[in-house]
């Protein structure tokens, strides 16, 4: 029975070590392919090809909402931290949009209790503000 169970245990480990080998067997040329496919949108991308603007051009324009709230929002409206109502929390946000939203905004754009002013997007616009505000009042309803 102890036999048995040694003989398992070494014939499982063989079966690991050339699992193993064989996702590193992968050729040079196959490592480069991968290597190009892997790339960030954009980089690979020869200047003046227009088959990529579209990539290119998205990551420096205007910020969406989303980009906004993703980058500035999250932390405190996705957990809850420091009080704030979660996006997507009916309940926390209905009681809020009786207020109206010309409140909301303004006490997004300047601050309110632990709500730092523009959620500390400094370069954000007002109008980017309430956009955020908008986005994340739509996905809380
Ligand atoms: C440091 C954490 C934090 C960040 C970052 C943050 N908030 Fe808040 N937010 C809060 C807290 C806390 C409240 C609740 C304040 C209260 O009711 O006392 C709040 C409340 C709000 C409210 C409701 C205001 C009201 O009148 O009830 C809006 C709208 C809002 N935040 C929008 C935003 C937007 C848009 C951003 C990003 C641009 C953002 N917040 C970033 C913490 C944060």
């Amino acid at each position: 029975m102890n036999m048995l169970k040694g003989g398992t245990i070494k014939l499982v480990g063989l079966l690991l070590v050339a699992v193993a080998m064989s996702a590193y067997g992968v050729s040079d040329k196959e490592r480069v392919a991968i290597e190009e496919r892997i790339q960030p949108a954009g980089k690979s991308c020869m200047e003046g090809d227009n088959s990529c603007g579209a990539a290119v051009a998205s990551s420096g324009g205007a910020k969406s909402p989303e980009d906004i709230y993703n980058t500035n929002c999250m932390a405190c409206h996705a957990t809850g931290a420091a009080g704030a109502p979660k996006m997507g929390d009916t309940a926390a946000w209905s009681g809020r949009l009786a207020q109206g939203m010309d409140q909301l905004y303004a006490n997004a754009i300047n601050g309110f209790n632990g709500m730092p002013a523009k959620g500390l997007c400094m370069s954000c616009s007002d109008d980017e503000v309430k956009a955020v505000v908008d986005y994340i009042v739509e996905s809380s309803k």
